[in-house]
């Protein structure tokens, strides 16, 4: 894909270094990575002052470790560094300044209402979470995302709310700081058109949209404007610019790709989770990979080996739908509904696969392990790049805020 200015469009993620990846992380997040990085110039980077929102009194050492083991699994499963470019967020010290200048002009309320705010203070009951930092986290994120103009941001369901903030907060600061000359004046003057009650109900609206963040605003001025004969065209998305904040686009306003959620559950057939403690990490055991799928749940009705089971009642069925062949899913089927396979005939091909897979990504990571300034140039090479793109952005944020005074 390629855009007017001959450059494939930018995608940027990042990930909190959590430690060791799992097969969860695999099958939904780094395979989408893989397929994007043919197609957009993509940004991927390790999150981890994101990290430090929740995890601020871990030691040191625990997210260093994390850092480089993530980093080695990306490269492990295939991200591939001529191709994109990968960073650590920390060392490209833009972020934290755009955060700064974001943090701003971003209404306090608008960050109360960001679900993960509330959902993660009450899952993270153990963590003092009522923190400036935990609070801003979505601020840190719009900037890792607008330093670099991406137009799609990869993530997962939780985070959309996130880019949908990251687009109000450019449409903010670009209302901000971006207007054309007399864009208000401009908007003032075509607000009597509206009639007086029209005037008045646009003045609420608009205090809404801006003060409270009432998103249903700017549906209902959507319909006032359009209602009304009154003015022009261009009258009317000037007022709409003037009510949501539009102006002359300095930051760019990004996409979520929504990543489709895995199709490889947990070992008890949850969602695989850390904290569920039923993860297969990408680079495990063989010995402990064995063991665990042999000593998976399956159908509960398969009491003794005569009795007939049903796939779809067993988590073993979901793992040889991501790892098994037509062929070997019917010999599943069958066997299963007739009894004529036992369960723990039905796992030796899943083993099989999950060794096979296991073994091709210790196999690439294993340069990494042996040689860790391999990975260290690999990141250096990144956040120098990052740090080239970040710098052109904030030279002109801090030209358009008036910054660069002398
Ligand atoms: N918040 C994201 C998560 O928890 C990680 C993240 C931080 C991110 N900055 C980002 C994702 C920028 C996409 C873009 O998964
Ligand atoms: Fe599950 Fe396979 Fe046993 Fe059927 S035979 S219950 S699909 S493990």
């Amino acid at each position: 894909m390629i855009n007017t200015s001959g450059q494939p469009p930018r995608v940027v993620s990042g990930m909190r270094p959590t430690g060791r990846l799992h097969l969860g992380h695999y099958h939904g997040v780094l395979k989408n990575w893989l397929e994007l990085q043919h197609e957009f110039d993509c940004y991927f980077f390790v999150a981890d002052w994101h990290a430090l929102t929740t995890h601020y009194e871990e030691d040191s050492n625990t997210i260093s470790d994390n850092v480089w083991e993530m980093v080695i699994d990306w490269l492990a499963v295939g991200v591939d560094p001529s191709q994109s470019t990968l960073f650590i967020q920390s060392r490209v010290p833009e972020h934290a300044e755009l955060n700064l200048l974001l943090s701003m002009i971003t209404p306090l309320s608008w960050l109360e209402r960001v679900p993960s705010y509330k959902d993660q203070q009450s899952k993270l009951k153990e963590r003092d979470l009522s923190t400036h930092g935990f609070l801003g986290y979505p601020v840190l994120q719009a900037a890792d995302i607008l330093l670099y103009h991406a137009l799609q941001v990869p993530v997962g369901e939780d985070q959309v709310p996130h880019i949908e903030l990251t687009r109000e907060i450019a449409r903010r600061f670009n209302y901000l700081y971006g207007r054309e000359a007399g864009f208000e004046e401009k908007a003032e003057g075509a607000i009597p058109k509206l009639g007086k009650k029209g005037a008045k109900l646009y003045r609420n609206l608009r205090n809404a949209y801006t003060e409270r963040g009432d998103h249903e605003a700017l549906a209902k001025a959507r319909a006032l404007l359009d209602a009304n004969q009154n003015l022009s065209n261009a009258e009317s998305e000037r007022l709409f610019g003037y009510l949501e904040g539009g102006g002359r686009t300095i930051l760019t306003e990004p996409e979520s790709i929504l990543t489709e959620v895995s199709k490889l559950p947990g070992l008890d057939g949850a969602k695989m989770s850390k904290s569920y403690r039923n993860t297969i990490a990408l680079r495990d055991e063989p010995a402990r990979v064995e063991k665990e799928v042999r000593a998976m749940p399956t159908d509960p009705a398969r009491v003794r080996r005569n009795d007939p089971g049903d796939p779809n009642l067993c988590p073993v069925w979901e793992f040889h739908h991501v790892y098994s062949n037509e062929e070997t899913k019917q010999w599943v089927e069958n066997g299963c509904r007739t009894a004529s396979i036992g369960c723990i005939d039905c796992k030796q091909p899943l083993i099989d696969a999950l060794l096979k897979e296991q073994a091709e990504i210790s196999e690439r990571a294993q340069p990494y392990i042996e040689d860790p300034t391999l990975v260290r140039n690999i990141i250096a090479d990144g956040c120098e790049k990052a740090r080239e793109t970040a710098d052109e952005t904030m030279e002109q944020v801090r030209s358009t805020m008036n910054l660069d005074y002398y």
